[in-house]
């Protein structure tokens, strides 16, 4: 009997505190008004607690979904985790979860592909469980972006916040789950979004640090002019190729970094406005965290059946969109 890779439970979770635009006007030379009227964002969260990770993040996302599931951490097979803001170089943080989640019969393994890391994630986890070899599968997107962000560089730190969202896989017999995906990479797009050092092309030192080349470089204006055509275009395609219309996509599901970005994606689908799933005002952009986080907010108005596009666009660069018919 076949079946597809359904999405089964939904956890999300933002620290605290909340670093408002007002905060920031005190911090760079910004401004609300140029903020919000450029970006959309008005708040995004950030994790402060001394000696926590984006694995912390990311086991209080997941541990709430799995109590209220009612499932043992011992029962999931396989851990994926979506970040660029990894608790260390190595071990993966996937691994660092399964121990903090107790996920004794897991393994574990990271992806890193910016902002559409949780895309690739999604994907990897869904061609696991159509494996038939692997029965619960947890996709997790999860970004402690602060600790990369140069808080004195106006042209990043107004952007990212601190987040994770997850998503429990299981096999679907009844045609719902992950219908088809395109995924994509270009990796000369690496000049314009990235963190330079820390890596084997500029280890630390202490001239790499005098440099500030350990923070998040974007040159924003080209960055946003790939994505706003990279993601539009993959969307309205994987819609052709299954022979959806705006009016039989129920949900887009999009990369929350710029909602003159959204936007342009879904006036290219087609979409009403009332369909397109935003929260970047409250959260920014959470890099990894994204897309899982706005199932985690809007969740309560999915339906059995119903047809979502997820859209993204990141570093590397790497962009894709996938279709997906929810299951619950
Ligand atoms: O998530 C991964 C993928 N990332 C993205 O998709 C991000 C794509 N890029 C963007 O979203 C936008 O490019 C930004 C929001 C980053 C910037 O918006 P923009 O409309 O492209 O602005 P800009 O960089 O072209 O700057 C316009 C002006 C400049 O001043 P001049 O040269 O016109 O005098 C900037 O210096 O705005 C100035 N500026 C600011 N002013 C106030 C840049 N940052 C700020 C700021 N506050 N924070």
């Amino acid at each position: 009997m076949s079946f597809n890779a359904a999405i089964t439970a939904v956890g999300g979770y933002v620290p605290e505190y909340i670093l408002t635009n007002k905060e920031l006007e005190t911090m760079v030379d910004t401004n609300d008004e140029w903020i919000r009227s450029r970006t959309g964002i008005i708040e995004r969260r950030i994790l402060k607690e001394e000696g926590k990770a984006t694995s912390d993040l990311a086991a209080r996302a997941i541990l709430p979904m799995l109590e209220k599931k009612n499932i043992d951490p011992a029962e999931i097979d396989l851990i994926i985790c979506a970040t660029v803001t990894g608790d260390y170089i190595f071990p993966a943080t996937a691994n660092v979860i399964a121990d903090k989640i107790g996920a004794v019969n897991s393994w574990s393994f990271d992806i890193a592909a910016a902002c559409s890391g949780f895309l690739y994630a999604l994907e990897t986890g869904a061609k696991m469980i159509e494996s038939g070899k692997y029965k619960k599968v947890l996709v997790v997107g999860a970004d402690k972006m602060s600790a990369i962000v140069n808080y004195e560089d106006r042209n990043t730190c107004i952007i990212f916040g601190d987040g994770a969202g997850a998503v429990l896989l299981e096999p679907n017999y009844e045609g719902n789950g992950v219908i088809d995906s395109i995924l994509r990479s270009d990796g000369s797009g690496k000049e314009f979004l990235k963190q330079p050092a820390g890596g084997s092309m500029i280890p630390p030192s202490h001239q790499s640090i005098d440099d500030r080349l350990h923070y998040v470089h974007q040159e924003g204006k080209t960055v946003f002019k790939f994505a706003v055509t990279n993601m539009a275009d993959v969307s309205y395609e994987v819609m052709q190729r299954n022979g959806l219309t705006g009016d039989e996509v129920n949900w887009l599901v999009p990369h929350q970094a710029n909602l003159r970005i959204i936007d342009a994606t879904a006036d290219r689908m087609g979409l009403d406005k009332s369909k397109v799933l935003i929260n970047i005002q409250k959260y920014g952009n959470t890099t990894a965290a994204t897309l899982p986080l706005c199932l985690y907010d809007f969740e309560s108005q999915f339906k059995k059946g119903d047809n979502l596009i997820f859209s993204t666009f990141g570093g590397g660069f790497t962009w894709g969109a996938l279709y997906l018919k929810w299951a619950y």
